[in-house]
């Protein structure tokens, strides 16, 4: 096989930027991790991790001989491959802001030489950005050259969370550019296509898994690859949970409901889950992105924007769950597990605790909240919300007027209900993310089913 190992630059040292160096310099390639901020090039240079990811400082580690850290952009000199991973937050109007894909672009156009040079798009970026980086390096680069020079979009499909299983063991690897520069990139990526590496301790080579799909395309339909993929799982989140609502009028029971339609293979049975809905830094992003997009050219995305209104619909219906059982939330104490947008990470962008916490606050309640990873990323990154912090999971339930799961962590699906349960003022879970399984001594509400509660509290 075509297994050499090249040199490479990843710009950004963010989930993407870490999670691209981390499996590149696993499948045998020297990576030079290049990032603007000092603080995270000073604490990746002394092995500390700047993200909670399972597994990924063991994978860092492993793999260190292979790795550089940088703030200089030196390495793209004799970079074969270059990664652009930086962030593209939204705008004040919904749009991805691209200023750090515009300073990578120029920063790296002057190192640009005479060998054949790849430079990647991982950032989720606006369809378009491939040829707009294109154009950018042609303007900060006296040597750019069409011939030797060319932008790949290879988008990224990792989950936070799973980051490692997702990088090592994807469904597909997208590959949007030129025949020639998407060739340069099967050479790249030839051991994790051929699935020739050892797989780490940290995340063993599923059973049933063999290897990826290539996907080869125009850079533009990479672009909207990226885009149309996140959109869809957002779609199936909002149905499952419009469903969910209309389940809990009639009687039905939204887990049945979506096993049985999952089953249907054309359905599947993936991202399916009522709850309170999407959050995190992506989906959000990437469905107003759509829309945005569609309103430039005059396109209108019905489906989008309903499914972006079922989203955070879903945090009210919630409260209003809430509000119907204690009246009011004047001067009630709400324990509230879960800040994170989801388990298994520290991120707290877009989490529906976020807002949950807001409502509460203003209507009067006290928040009492706990997470077992983001409660000090929130004290700093939440100053602005009024709520106080659990110090441990018992001090959620002492004297509150109803507990709110609002994170599905494992920590939350073990707990030991009716240990806890006495230590409420009124025994009453809002279980958002259903994952209260079997009877306990309290009121239990659930999305779009009714809880397993045998004896109801009246
Ligand atoms: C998502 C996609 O799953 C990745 O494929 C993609 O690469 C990534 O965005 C990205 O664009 O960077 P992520 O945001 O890490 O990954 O999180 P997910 O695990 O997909 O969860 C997204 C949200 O959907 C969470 O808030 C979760 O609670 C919610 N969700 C998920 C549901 O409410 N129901 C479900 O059935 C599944």
């Amino acid at each position: 096989s075509n297994a050499q190992p090249m040199n490479v630059a990843v710009i950004g040292t963010g989930y993407v930027g870490l999670g691209t160096a981390a499996l590149l310099a696993h499948i045998g390639h020297t990576v030079t991790g290049i990032d603007i901020s000092e603080e995270k090039i000073a604490m990746l240079q002394r092995a500390e991790v700047p993200i909670h990811e399972p597994g990924l400082d063991d994978l860092l580690a492993s793999v260190q001989s292979r790795l550089t850290w940088t703030t200089r952009y030196d390495a793209v000199a004799s970079a074969d491959v270059v990664f652009i991973c930086v962030g593209t937050p939204p705008g004040p109007d919904g749009t991805p802001d691209l200023q750090y894909v515009v300073s990578a672009a120029a920063s790296i156009a002057p190192h640009l030489n005479g060998h054949t040079q790849v430079i990647v798009n991982k950032s989720t970026v606006p369809i378009g950005t491939g040829d707009y980086v294109t154009r950018l390096l042609e303007e900060h680069s006296v040597t750019f050259s069409a011939e030797r020079h060319a932008v790949v979009s290879n988008p990224e499909f990792l989950r936070e969370g799973t980051a490692l299983h997702d990088s090592l063991y994807p469904d597909r690897i997208v590959l949007g550019g030129t025949p020639e520069a998407v060739a340069h990139m099967t050479r790249l990526y030839a051991p994790l296509i051929e699935q020739t590496f050892v797989a780490p301790a940290s995340a063993p080579r599923p059973e049933a898994y063999t290897r990826p799909a290539v996907v080869k395309t125009t850079l533009q339909s990479a672009e909207m690859i990226k885009y149309a993929a996140n959109a869809f799982l957002a779609l199936k989140i909002s149905f499952a949970n419009e469903i969910a609502g209309l389940s809990e009028r009639v009687g039905a029971d939204i887990e049945e409901v979506m096993t049985g339609i999952g089953m249907d293979t054309r359905i599947g049975s993936r991202f399916l889950n009522a709850g309170l809905g999407w959050g995190g830094s992506c989906f959000g992003k990437d469905t107003q992105g759509l829309i945005s997009a569609g309103r430039e050219h005059n396109y209108d995305m019905p489906i989008l924007q309903a499914a972006v209104t079922v989203n955070y619909r879903q945090r009210q219906d919630v409260l209003q769950k809430l509000i119907r059982q204690l009246r009011t939330l004047k001067g009630k104490r709400i324990g509230m597990l879960g800040m994170a947008f989801k388990p298994d990470t520290d991120d707290l962008r877009d989490a529906p605790a976020h807002d949950l916490i807001e409502r509460l606050h203003a209507l009067g309640a006290t928040v009492v909240a706990h997470d077992p990873v983001a409660m000090p990323r929130a004290s700093r990154e939440w100053a602005h919300l009024t709520y106080q912090e659990a110090g441990s999971i018992e001090e959620a339930f002492d004297r509150a007027d109803a507990v709110i799961v609002a994170t599905e962590w494992t920590d939350y699906r073990t707990l030991d209900w009716n240990a806890l349960t006495p230590r409420m003022r009124r025994p009453l879970i809002i279980d958002a993310r259903n994952i209260i399984r079997d009877p306990i001594d309290a009121q239990v509400e659930q999305i779009g089913r009714d809880a397993p509660t045998a004896d109801p509290i009246t």
